[in-house]
C-alpha cells in the first residue's frame, strides 16, 4: 500500500440550508409528529435545525422573508442511518472472496491465517492519514446515498495505539465531512496473533487498559463484542459488558452469526442497544430483546457474501415487536457494501422484509440502535436538519432501484452536501 504522508486537506465549507424547503412529499413514517397529515408540507431550517415542519398552506408568515428552496414535490425522508459498520482499515480482501467461491467457508478462511487478522495486520501498517484518505472514500459513497449518522467500529487495531488509531479517525471523519459518527470499540473483535492460546489474557487487557483508556480519552460511545466460537465467548462477551458498564457505555453485540452462542439474551441483560447479524437468533434471545427494547440489526450485505441460508428469524422479530435496523456492515471480509439503499433492497428479497419495514430500518429503528432516536431517523422541530429530497414517485423506489441513487439534495448537518 502506498502511503500518503501529507495531512487530509480540510473540505470546502458546504452552503447553509437555512430557509423554508416547501412542497416536499413525506415518507410515510419520516416524520416525529405523526400528527402531521398533510402530503405537501414544508420544513424550516434555522441555523443548522429543523425550527418548523408542517403543511406547506399552514407556514407561518414569521418565516415568509427567508430563502426558499423549492422542493418540487420531491419525496423527503430524514438522514438515513447506517448503524453498523467497520469503515476503517487497511487493504482490502478479494482474495478471501476467490477462496470462498472455490468452497472456504468463513471460519475455513479464518483458521488459515485470513479474515480479521489479515486486515488487522494492514491496519497496524497504516498510518493515520493514510487510514483517513481510504475511509474517507468509502465514507463519501455512503453520504452521497443520504446518509447523515453513521456508526463506525474499531477492531482491526487489537492494541491500544492502533484501536486508538481507528476510533480517532473515525472522529475526524465527522468533523471534517460534517456527519454524526458514533464510534464503537470493538477490541474484542478476535484474538491477535501476539495473544495466541491466550484469549483470557487478552480480554483482561481488553476491560483494564483498553477500553478505559480509550474511554477516558473521550473515543468511545458504544462498545461492542464478537460473540462467537471464532470471537469470543458467553463468559468473555460478559467480563466485556461489565467493563463498559462499569464506565457508563452503552453495548452492542456480534450476535448468533453463525451459531447460536445464547449472546442475544446476555446482550439483553446489560440493556444492548442492538444485537447484529442474529441469523440463528432464538426464541428466547426474541423475548429477552424486546423486554429490553434491543434493536435487531439485519446485515443482508454479509450474509449474502457469505452466501448464508440460514436466515434470521424475521416473522418472529416482527410478531414480537423488536425493531429491525438494517445496515450495511461495511467491512474488507464479509461485507464490502458502500450502498445502503442496496441493503435495504437486500432485506426486501432476502430476508423478506416489507418495503416500510426496510425503510424504517435505514431511518428511525437504526437511529435507535445508535441510541439516537431523540435527534436522528425521524424529522422533528428541534432536531439538526438531516434530511433527503428523491427524485422518485413512490417510497417503495428507494428499495426497488439497485444500483441507482435517485437523490435529488441531501442536508446534513444543516449544510447543502448534494444539489
Ligand atoms: O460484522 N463478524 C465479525 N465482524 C465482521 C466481519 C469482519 C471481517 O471479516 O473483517 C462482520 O461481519
Ligand atoms: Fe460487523
Amino acid at each position: 500500500m502506498h502511503a500518503i504522508t501529507s495531512p487530509p486537506t480540510p473540505l470546502p465549507p458546504l452552503p447553509s440550508a437555512d430557509g423554508v424547503w416547501e412542497h416536499l412529499r413525506p415518507m410515510p413514517g419520516a416524520l416525529a409528529d405523526a400528527a402531521i397529515q398533510a402530503t405537501d408540507i414544508s420544513l424550516v431550517v434555522q441555523q443548522g435545525q429543523i425550527a418548523w415542519i408542517g403543511a406547506t398552506s399552514a407556514l407561518p408568515a414569521t418565516y415568509a422573508d427567508l430563502p426558499r428552496f423549492n422542493g418540487g414535490g420531491a419525496l423527503l425522508t430524514p438522514g438515513l442511518v447506517d448503524c453498523h459498520t467497520h469503515l476503517v482499515y487497511g487493504g482490502q480482501r478479494s482474495n478471501e472472496f476467490a477462496m470462498r467461491l472455490a468452497g472456504a467457508s468463513y471460519e475455513a478462511v479464518a483458521q488459515a491465517g485470513g479474515g480479521i487478522v489479515a486486515s488487522v495486520r494492514a491496519t497496524r501498517e497504516a498510518d493515520e492519514d493514510t487510514l483517513f484518505a481510504l475511509a474517507a472514500g468509502r465514507l463519501e459513497a455512503l453520504l452521497a446515498e443520504g446518509v447523515c449518522a453513521i456508526e463506525i467500529k474499531s477492531g482491526y487495531g487489537l492494541a491500544l495505539e492502533h484501536e486508538r488509531k481507528q476510533l480517532r479517525v473515525a472522529r475526524r471523519l465527522g468533523e471534517a465531512y460534517g456527519v454524526t459518527v458514533r464510534t464503537t470499540f470493538l477490541g474484542a473483535h478476535a484474538l491477535p496473533p501476539e495473544y495466541a492460546h491466550r484469549s483470557q489474557d487478552y480480554i483482561d487487557l481488553v476491560c483494564q487498559q483498553m477500553l478505559p483508556t480509550l474511554a477516558d480519552e473521550g473515543l468511545v460511545d458504544a462498545v461492542d463484542v464478537f460473540c462467537e466460537r471464532i470471537g469470543f465467548s458467553l463468559a468473555q462477551t460478559e467480563q466485556v459488558f461489565q467493563a463498559a458498564k462499569a464506565l457508563g457505555l452503552p453495548v452492542k453485540l456480534h450476535a448468533e452469526q453463525l451459531s447460536d452462542m445464547g449472546g442475544a439474551a446476555v446482550a439483553a441483560r446489560y440493556g444492548a442497544l442492538s444485537c447484529d447479524h442474529i441469523e440463528h437468533l432464538s426464541d428466547e434471545g426474541i423475548a429477552a430483546m424486546k423486554q429490553a427494547g434491543t434493536v435487531a440489526v439485519l446485515l443482508p450485505g454479509a450474509y449474502y457474501t457469505l452466501r448464508d441460508t440460514h436466515l434470521p428469524p424475521i416473522q418472529a422479530l416482527r410478531d414480537a415487536g423488536v425493531p429491525m435496523a438494517v445496515s450495511t456492515d461495511h467491512n474488507p471480509g464479509t461485507s464490502p457494501a458502500l450502498s445502503l439503499l442496496l441493503m435495504a433492497n437486500m432485506a426486501c428479497t432476502l430476508f423478506r422484509l416489507t418495503v416500510p419495514e426496510a425503510l424504517a430500518g435505514i431511518t428511525c429503528h437504526a437511529a435507535r440502535a445508535l441510541g439516537l432516536q431523540e435527534t436522528h431517523g425521524t424529522l422533528g422541530v428541534g432536531r439538526p436538519a438531516n434530511f433527503v429530497l428523491w427524485n422518485v414517485a413512490d417510497a417503495a423506489e428507494l428499495a426497488y432501484w439497485f444500483g441507482h441513487r435517485p437523490v435529488r439534495a441531501v442536508v446534513r448537518q444543516g449544510r447543502i452536501a448534494t444539489r
